[in-house]
């Protein structure tokens, strides 16, 4: 008795060695970009306009910034792109996210929600408010976000999510705590998230020390430059290197569900300390 899901056609197809690699995936599907005007959401919204995706792009209060990664699309790409104001934390937020949505009368294909906050804090400067605004940016804004899209898609034809949390949310690092906590309960949101959808993927990508964005100004001062001098690292990372690997989660042929990608270059490694 054959399986009932077993494609003989394609099984045929395989046993001639041809197969099917879909070349510019994205191109004409409704992605959500939320959180994405900064340094590694600028580089992703170039990367999945390039390929032809129609943007629904989010920021919290920075306008002018918006305006110019809008701008800048449109001259590099020709691509429109429609922006969505307001902090994630906030319902009204969110809901202007599904009305953006509603009027492009398409499906949404899927969202990679990068918002966050750096919540630099050492242990003795922790306090219940600061906790408290680092699981409201780092946490429950983007978990929100991604149960209001991830049910829209659950129902249509489901589709892809992506989280940005950190590298510190996967190894510890010394001062991290009030920053990477929320983020790595971020980690552990997204398996569930995974195991409760059936159509919707959902993953992680953990970024190290990247050249752009919230950590721009760390490493310009020359702060990790001993990442680089110990043989942690070859190189600090581009923004482009993230934006590579949101994509390719967001690729509607993606098999892979919640998983943690370490876009880190191996820092988490720690060869710096490794015995030779
Ligand atoms: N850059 C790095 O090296 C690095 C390393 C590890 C992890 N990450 C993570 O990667 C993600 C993107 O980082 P980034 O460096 O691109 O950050 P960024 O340059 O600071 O940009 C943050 C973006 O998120 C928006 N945003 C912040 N808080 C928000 C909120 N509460 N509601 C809605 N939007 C909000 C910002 O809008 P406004 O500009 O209007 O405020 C902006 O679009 C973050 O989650 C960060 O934790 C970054």
């Amino acid at each position: 008795m054959p399986s009932a899901y077993w494609d003989e056609s394609l099984a045929s197809l395989y046993r001639q060695f041809q197969y099917a690699f879909s070349e510019r995936s994205l191109e004409g599907r409704v992605i959500i970009l939320a959180g994405a005007t900064g340094g590694l959401g600028a580089a992703t919204v170039s990367l999945l306009a390039r390929e032809g995706a129609r943007l629904i792009l989010g920021y919290r209060s920075n306008r002018d910034r918006a305006e110019n990664l809008r701008a800048a699309i449109r001259r590099q790409f020709q691509s429109d792109i429609i922006l969505v104001a307001g902090d994630l934390a906030a319902t009204e937020t969110r809901q202007s996210y599904l009305d953006a949505l509603a009027r492009l009368a398409a499906p949404l294909a899927g969202a990679a929600i990068l918002s966050g906050a750096p919540a630099r804090a050492s242990l003795a400067e922790i306090s219940g408010e600061s906790l408290a605004h680092s699981f409201e940016s780092n946490f429950s804004g983007p978990v929100l976000l991604a149960r209001d899209l991830g049910e829209q898609m659950e129902k249509s034809s489901g589709g892809s999510i992506v989280f940005l949390a950190t590298m510190q949310a996967v190894a510890a690092f010394p001062s991290s705590l009030n920053y990477a906590a929320p983020k790595a309960a971020l980690v552990h949101a997204a398996r569930i998230l995974a195991q409760e959808w059936l159509r919707v993927r959902v993953n992680v990508v953990a970024p190290g020390a990247t050249v752009a964005g919230m950590a721009e100004s760390s490493v310009s001062s020359g702060k990790y430059d001993r990442f680089i001098e110990t043989g942690a690292i070859s190189r600090f990372g581009h923004p482009e290197d993230v934006a590579r690997a949101v994509r390719f989660f967001l690729e509607p042929d993606n098999y892979i569900t919640g998983q943690t990608l370490l876009v880190d270059g191996g820092l988490t490694l720690r060869r710096d300390r490794a015995a030779k």
